[in-house]
């Protein structure tokens, strides 16, 4: 079968190969690729700069954003031939570390869990897959064509999981919320925020494209003025950054209602400096008692958020979100940016 594979470490070495068909173990379900969502770590990997094949492997099998059919399922799974479902990205380290024994690989301690697609794992870019049956998600069967939106949902179901987590310390009534950066991971942040019944508003720098209908359409505010206008007038309680951006997480840092958190949620390259007045950022988190806090991942509870966030939402609106989708014969394509790309999606199978 096709498998969109890559060689991390080195660029231009993504490639459609002929890979040999998966056979599932007695708890694995086999499933027929559906499509695959591209994010920015996809193509962080596909440029060299981060991704680690399985061991004693030097190529990785890319994806894992992933949507799939089940084709060959395992009796007492409760998954059904012909169930929609998506694969966990994460596994548990093989310690496991304290975290990773209860449930929460997302938090895991020591670095050595591993990851579909991305680290040690083969992921879900190919014709056909397996996955563990305790690692499989179901996904609504209306969502065929936007259900590999799922795994990008866990992870900011999460995040909001966490700011609420963080913000439970005290006396918690947050009202208005900046997103930053209308991708996708921000424009879910926002969709997730208005369920929540939160004043949205979203900051990104374009003033043309799709992401301002997107985020009027949800109901929530756009702005492209720079972040210090934007967050000052504002004094949002929350702040979920999605750029990864440097100045843009300084400025957020800074610029939160008293008692804010802003939960950071973008993998930034290392080697981005920015020149920063600490004393002044020191004070101002500490006076206002405010809390930055990181996001990655997500366990099997976000899986189960996710599930019922986008059951809960418009499903034309979140087509809105995929304005590119190409077949898996062309899926290098998806990898080159263009003008007005929110999600790229690959269509590997009918659905
Ligand atoms: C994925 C996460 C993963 C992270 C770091 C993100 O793109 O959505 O599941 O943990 O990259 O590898």
């Amino acid at each position: 079968m096709q498998a969109l594979t890559v060689k991390p470490g080195t660029a231009e070495s993504l490639c459609l190969a002929e890979v040999p068909d998966p056979v599932p173990s007695s708890d694995e379900l086999l499933v027929d690729g559906v499509s695959l969502g591209v994010c920015g770590t996809d193509r962080e990997i596909a440029s060299g700069h981060y991704g680690w094949p399985p061991p004693g492997r030097d190529r990785l099998v890319l994806g894992h954003e992933s949507l799939g059919r089940v084709a060959q399922t395992v009796p007492g799974s409760g998954f059904e031939v012909g169930d929609l479902v998506a694969g966990v990205v994460r596994r548990p380290d093989p310690v496991p570390c304290g975290a990773c024994a209860r449930g929460e690989f997302d938090m895991c301690r020591n670095g050595r869990y591993a990851e579909r697609g991305i680290k040690d794992l083969d992921g879900y870019g190919s014709e056909q897959w397996c996955v563990e049956t305790g690692y499989a998600t179901k996904v609504n069967s209306e969502l065929t064509r936007v259900g590999m939106l799922m795994e990008p949902t866990t992870v900011v179901a999460k995040a909001w999981e966490q700011v609420y987590r963080v913000g439970e310390r005290s006396w918690f009534d947050p009202r208005r919320v900046l997103v930053t950066g209308a991708g996708p991971i921000g424009l879910l942040a926002a969709l997730l925020g208005v369920q929540r019944r939160l004043d949205v508003h979203v900051l990104d720098r374009v003033t043309d494209g799709p992401k301002p209908g997107l985020v009027e359409s949800l109901g929530a505010t756009y702005h492209h003025e720079p972040i210090e206008d934007v967050a000052t007038r504002l004094c949002p309680d929350v702040i979920i950054e999605a750029t990864g951006a440097s100045q843009v997480v300084i400025s957020a840092m800074s610029t939160t209602a008293h008692y804010g958190i802003l939960c950071l949620t973008g993998v930034s390259p290392p080697g981005r400096t920015v020149h920063i007045d600490a004393g002044a950022l020191n004070r101002d988190i500490v006076l206002e008692n405010d809390a930055v806090v990181g996001s990655v991942n997500a366990n099997l509870r976000h899986y189960r958020q996710a599930a019922d966030a986008l059951a809960a939402a418009d499903i034309d609106w979140l087509e809105g979100l995929i304005t590119r989708r190409v077949p898996l014969s062309r899926a290098i394509d998806a990898f080159e940016p263009r003008d007005g790309d929110v999600k790229v999606v690959i269509d590997i199978g009918s659905a």
